[in-house]
């Protein structure tokens, strides 16, 4: 069976204590390669090299940087099928999405690769006669990057094209699950001309290999995508060094569809909120909110669509709902589907395995209406196939339901009356609004939780921001002999 080390330094490198782990196709079951198990000693070697790269890295000018980080995108792009395969083999995504995915993450690097030398700093006319003042921005040192299995390449590109651009380099700790791309990823800073230790990658499990990352001292910043839970986690350990983290952490998101909305375009917008990714996207749109007015004839319409979703090979074009990912996704995913059921919402599709496939890792696109937003189901995060519709009055009643939740990730909204959008797009308590459309996002647009979602930005101008700290210089333009005393 093929054998992935870890990345450090410019090389793989079997693990320290010696110790794999095989790592499955989620659609077929099969173990298909074996991973390195690390553990501190592994971060421990990759931390180091991530220094000695940060050293040459940060030296150089910021358009040298820049132009790396496009030499990168090409290389992307040449590879972006043979990467996509990798994806859909470990994580059983569509094949559809994770190549147009695989695809798009060079536009990450170009957009970074174009800022990097456009970050200025400022001249401060500050109220001090006498003294120069001054900004310069300068990257953090090493950061930690940790990933998870739903979308491995493209969460990585948030964190690592911004990180990059800014003059930091990296130590990557991916997902258990889906380890193979990231690896596979790491050949191509070589090709592009990158100096060794840029990037690194230490596989493992969350608590042998991503909390020594976390401790590490010399790390300036954790940047994480994954639960609510995990994060947490990661705040309190990078607490104890005040160390920089951003978390984006899964949501509850809201999809509220009014009266006068476009019913077909909005029963499209719920089922891509739901259905697409198996519902494994942070930003699935779990909670359906219909005006009660339109509830019934919008629910039959959603099922007549959501029954012809066909099931099956993710690698296939025609396919539209793949497996869930992982053993523990999948239980998770039917228990869910239990505790919905016993709290008394209303199952109208789906709500069991799906016979006949491979792997065993099925679950048929469920929808449950007459749920309460108080019910598990309509406050817990699932990240599989499971839609909860709830009924709403009016427009004060959609923002009340659509914000009572902890988390605050995104929302979506479906109205053909501007002014509501407007409205809406002001009251609802979460990071992206989108308005007649869902799940659209870019390099150019920030992204990030409100509330339990998270912390920080990933992309657009906001999100280098992220990896850079500010240094105040101030010079003084004539000698004087101040009061020692006294602040200046
Ligand atoms: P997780 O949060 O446990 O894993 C995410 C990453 O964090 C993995 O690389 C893992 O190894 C690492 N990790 C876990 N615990 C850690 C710790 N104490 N210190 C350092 N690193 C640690 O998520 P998991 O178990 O893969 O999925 C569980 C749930 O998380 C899902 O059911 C879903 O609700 C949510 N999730 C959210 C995602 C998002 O995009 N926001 C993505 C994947 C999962
Ligand atoms: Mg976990």
């Amino acid at each position: 069976m093929q054998r992935y080390g870890h990345f450090i330094g410019g090389s793989f490198v079997d693990p320290a204590e010696g110790e794999w782990f095989e790592t499955k196709n989620p659609y077929t079951g099969e173990a298909w390669a074996e991973i390195a198990r690390g553990t501190k000693s592994d971060i421990e070697k990759a931390v180091a090299a991530a220094e000695a790269g940060f050293e040459e890295w940060s030296a150089l000018t910021p358009s040298a940087r820049g132009k790396a980080l496009y030499r990168l995108a090409e290389h992307i792009e040449a590879d972006a099928e043979r990467l996509a395969e990798i994806e859909v083999r470990d994580n059983g995504k569509l094949y559809a999405e994770m190549f147009s995915q695989t695809k798009y993450l060079a536009e990450w690097y170009r957009y970074y690769g174009g800022l990097a030398d456009k970050i200025e700093g400022a001249v401060i006319p500050t109220d001090k006669g006498g003294i120069f003042n001054f900004t310069r921005y300068e990257p953090l040192g090493v950061v930690g990057m940790i990933t998870p299995w739903n979308s491995p390449l493209l969460l990585l590109a948030w964190k690592l094209a911004a990180a990059l651009a800014a003059g930091n380099t990296a130590v990557i700790k991916p997902s258990e699950f889906t380890s193979a791309s990231t690896l596979e990823f790491m050949t191509l800073f070589e090709k592009a001309g990158f100096p060794a230790g840029v990037v690194n990658t230490v596989t493992g499990f969350g608590l042998e290999a991503g909390a020594p990352l976390v401790e590490h001292p010399r790390v300036s910043k954790i940047a994480f995508t994954g639960s609510d839970i995990g994060g947490q986690k990661v705040y309190e350990t990078a607490a104890k060094q005040i160390k920089h983290v951003s978390l984006e952490l899964g949501g509850k998101s809201p999809n509220v569809v009014f009266e006068d909305a476009e019913i077909d375009a909005a029963v499209m917008g719920a089922i891509s909120g739901i259905f697409a990714a198996t519902g494994q996207t942070c930003i699935a749109g779990s909670r359906l909110l219909l005006q009660r007015s339109l509830h019934d004839r919008f629910v039959e319409r959603l099922l007549e669509v959501a029954r012809e979703a066909k099931i099956g090979d993710p690698m296939l074009a025609d396919t539209n709902v793949g497996p869930v990912t992982t053993p523990a996704q999948y239980r998770k995913v039917l228990d869910y589907i239990e505790i919905a059921r016993a709290e008394g919402a209303k199952c109208v599709l789906g709500g069991k395995p799906v016979e006949g496939q491979p792997g065993g890792q099925f679950v048929e696109p469920t929808v449950f209406t007459g749920v309460s937003n108080e019910m598990r189901i309509a406050q817990e995060e699932v990240f599989g196939p499971v839609l909860a519709v709830i009924p709403f009055e009016d427009e004060d009643d959609a923002v009340r339901i659509a914000n009572a939740v902890d988390f605050g990730l995104a929302a979506g909204v479906w109205t053909k009356d501007m002014g509501r959008a407007l409205r809406m797009s002001e009251r609802l308590r979460a990071g992206t609004v989108w308005v007649n459309t869902y799940r659209a996002i870019s390099y150019t647009s920030p992204f990030g939780g409100f509330k339990r979602s998270g912390i920080g930005r990933e992309s657009g101008l906001e999100a280098i921001k992220e990896y850079l700290q500010v240094k105040s210089v101030w010079i003084a333009t004539e000698t004087s002999v101040a009061n020692p005393f006294i602040i200046r």
